[in-house]
């Protein structure tokens, strides 16, 4: 198409354009505004839902999902994780703490866990809940830095909620080896995605991957992808 033509193009959406975001922004800001006397009112605080949309309202990329993983997917995390194996249990964006939960039901000492999430509400609430646990606030893409005076052995297991489908593969690919680098040979990396493919490359030097049934019950359906190292691991691949 010509430059006028998409000038005049450009032009013809430009109008309906903004009205949509301005509608977008007063309607966020009626949500907002509801959820706000609905707490005032019932002298309530929210509940697990209604942060989490209330947060995803603020920053929905960040966050990645409308509300907190269902009980069938956090078990399904956890499932993967051994609750008898040695070492600190590392979660990348646990959130109001599902899959922390299950962890926990799975017979995983509180103690054992290192919580990694950026928002400050959502480790506030895991502080309260999980006293015995480590909360981190930060951003699990510097994992390494951010563990250094953490870990203080091979990580028993890494598991993320991250919404890694909304980063470049090549920023997916650094956290996965950075994370494969901080676990004990063999222990795992359970990742849960919304995606029809794996979130990083099935294919990788050294690295065994495997993935769940996809769960029809969690809204939206998801599934687990676990990643182990089995040698070492090639950087540049
Ligand atoms: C899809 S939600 C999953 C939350 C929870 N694990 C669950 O299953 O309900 C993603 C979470 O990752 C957090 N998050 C996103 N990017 C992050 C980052 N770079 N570092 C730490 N946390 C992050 C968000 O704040 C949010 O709590």
């Amino acid at each position: 198409m010509s430059l006028p033509g998409l000038r005049l193009l450009e032009k013809k959406f430009e109008a309906p354009i903004r009205l949509f975001e301005l509608k977008r922004s007063a309607l966020e800001k009626q949500i907002e505004r509801q959820l706000r006397e609905f707490e005032a009112k019932r002298a309530i605080r929210l509940d697990d839902d209604l942060r989490f949309i209330r947060s995803w309202l603020n920053k929905p990329l960040a966050i990645g999902a409308v509300t907190p993983s269902g009980r069938v997917l956090a078990r399904t995390m956890a499932h993967y994780v051994d609750p008898n194996s040695d070492g600190p249990i590392v979660e990348l964006g646990p959130g109001t703490g599902p899959v922390t939960q299950a962890l926990v039901t799975k017979g995983i000492d509180p103690s054992r866990l290192v919580l990694i999430e950026f928002n400050a509400a959502f480790c506030r609430l895991l502080r309260a809940r999980y006293p015995q646990a480590t909360v981190l606030q930060g951003d699990a893409y510097g994992l390494r830095r951010l563990l250094d005076n953490y870990l203080y052995q091979p990580a028993a297991a890494i598991v993320s909620g991250l919404p890694l489908m909304t980063k470049p593969g090549s920023m997916r690919m650094r956290l996965i080896l950075d994370a494969l680098s901080l676990l004990a040979p063999g222990a795992p990396f359970v990742q849960f995605t919304y995606a029809v493919v794996s979130p990083l490359p099935k294919r990788l030097a050294g690295v065994r991957s495997e993935a769940s049934e996809r769960i029809w019950l969690n809204m939206p359906p998801a599934r687990v992808w676990v990643y182990r190292r089995q040698g070492s691991v090639i950087r540049n691949q």
